[in-house]
């Protein structure tokens, strides 16, 4: 490899990322700067005659409970704001970790945010519906945290969850795409019946009987409201019917730009594979770097569009990027990623792939291959500080990208990478800081954004 030849691919490697999310920083989500969304407050003048007195003393106290509410988020963003100044975070315990470093957009500001969530948050789940179309999601495999997030907020243990509806900051509806899939679909998917009305249907009944029945739907037209979902199909939950879900916070492993993922409002959840009853990383430690002999690994089905590109040039072809089909066995599979510097992780079917969480478990640097991928947790993290990018037209150029990176850098992106591993490791319960405090942490900065 000449030298020549390195230099521009490392200069254009880590200043396309920087400028692009320069770019996403100012026009994307910045909560911190305090950005506000146009939800106009619909909190009814008067209550409606036809009204029963019970229903009309809801309205009432959600409307009165909406300024203590509105109050709060005022504080809390006040409590940012000042710690952005002060350059320093507040708190009245002492905080076992404090985020630092270049992987952190804003270490202070973050800091802060997340003393407030733990502080403050707290999220009403709908009640209503019957199982196993909501209230049940897949806890194990590749949709995983769908039902981890879910039983999360729903088995009675979490600090988050709100006693009563009034004095909810968001609401939670709890329809699972994954199961809808499973449970309507796939029985009839062998007669290749794709049909998205049904799915729409289910999603539009559920919220169509919470927003006649209670007021909170309505009061800030759905902003404060939000789906999870880890399915391919979830982004079309809202298709059918764009205008009534505009304000919708959607959750989503699908994270596609190009499908209609909106960054600022929507937030992007990382897919997890989790084997059965296995929480957390599956190897804690991850290799010393000095036994990481391979340079660049990737282990996986040949589907979608940027996988077939990968094994078309990479397959069987060279030693130290290793390209190789699906590996039966899910601890050989670990293994050789902990023995590689860099885990190569392609979009699939759709944009996410849970090989980022892996390789991040086993302290190898993810190289990230995709189009119109919003990443997660990207308002926090700088994912330009801790992993590679290699663009879909340069897949080509791995090895020549990977080799040029100097030991030095790849021993700071390592670091990092463990660094960050806190932030990838699902716990139950959720800890501070971990995986689903993360997701939680989206969902309040989203919240921080709208006023109702
Ligand atoms: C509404 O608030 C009033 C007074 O604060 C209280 O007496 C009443 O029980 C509340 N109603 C509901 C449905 O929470
Ligand atoms: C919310 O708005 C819809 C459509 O305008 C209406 O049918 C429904 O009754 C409203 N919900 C409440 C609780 O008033
Ligand atoms: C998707 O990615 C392509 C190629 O990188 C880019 O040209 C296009 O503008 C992106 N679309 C969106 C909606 O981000
Ligand atoms: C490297 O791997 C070998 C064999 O798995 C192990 O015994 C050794 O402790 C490892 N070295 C480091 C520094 O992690
Ligand atoms: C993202 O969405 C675009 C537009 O629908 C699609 O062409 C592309 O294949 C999607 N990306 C992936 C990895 O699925």
């Amino acid at each position: 490899m000449a030298a020549a030849e390195q230099k521009p691919s490392h200069v254009i490697l880590t200043l396309i990322p920087i400028f692009l999310l320069l770019l996403y920083a100012l026009f994307a989500v910045s909560p911190f700067l305090d950005r506000k969304l146009s939800v106009s407050a619909t909190v009814p003048a008067a209550a409606p005659p036809p009204l029963t007195t019970e229903k009309i003393d809801v309205r009432r106290n959600a409307s009165g409970g909406l300024e203590k509410i509105e109050e709060e988020l005022a504080r809390a963003r006040a409590a940012i704001r000042e710690a952005i100044r002060c350059r320093s975070y507040r708190s009245y315990k002492e905080e076992e970790f404090v985020p630092s470093g270049p992987v952190y957009r804003n270490p202070t500001a973050f800091q802060q945010s997340h003393i407030e969530m733990v502080k403050r948050f707290k999220i009403w789940t709908y009640r209503e519906g019957e199982r196993p179309l909501v209230h049940r999601a897949p806890m194990t495999n590749i949709y995983s945290i769908e039902g981890q997030f879910l039983d999360e907020m729903e088995s009675g243990k979490s600090p988050f969850r709100a006693q009563t509806p009034e004095e909810a900051h968001m609401f939670y509806i709890p329809v699972s795409v994954a199961s809808i899939i499973h449970f309507i679909y796939q029985p009839v998917l062998t007669k290749k019946d794709y049909d998205r009305g049904r799915l729409h249907r289910i999603v539009d009944d559920y919220v169509g009987i919470v927003a006649g029945k209670y007021p909170y739907w309505n009061r800030s037209q759905g902003a404060d409201h939000f789906v999870v979902s880890c399915h391919d199909w979830a982004p079309d939950v809202s298709k059918d019917n764009p205008k009534f879900y505009s304000k919708l916070i959607r959750v989503l492993c699908n994270a596609n730009t190009s499908e209609g993922f909106r960054p600022a409002r929507d937030a992007s959840l990382p897919e997890v594979f989790l084997d059965y009853g296995r929480l957390g990383p599956v190897q804690p430690g991850g290799s010393d770097p000095s036994n990481r002999t391979t340079l660049a690994f990737f282990s996986g089905g040949i589907h979608g569009h940027i996988r077939r590109l990968l094994f078309e040039r990479w397959h069987g072809k060279d030693r130290d990027v290793q390209v190789i089909e699906r590996l039966p066995d899910r601890s050989i599979y670990m293994a050789r990623m902990a023995r590689a510097k860099f885990c190569l992780c392609p979009s699939g079917h759709e944009v996410a792939s849970p090989r980022i969480v892996e390789a991040i478990s086993v302290g190898c640097v993810p190289v990230l291959i995709s189009r119109n991928y919003s990443l997660p947790f990207g308002e926090v993290l700088d994912w330009s500080e801790f992993t590679v990018t290699v663009t879909v037209e340069r897949i080509g150029e791995i090895k020549a990208i990977l080799g040029g990176v100097s030991e030095e850098r790849y021993l700071e992106l390592f670091r990092r990478v463990k660094g960050v591993r806190r932030h990838f490791a699902v716990n139950r319960p959720a800890r501070p800081y971990d995986l689903l405090h993360m997701v939680l942490h989206s969902l309040w900065l989203r919240r921080l954004n709208v006023r109702l």
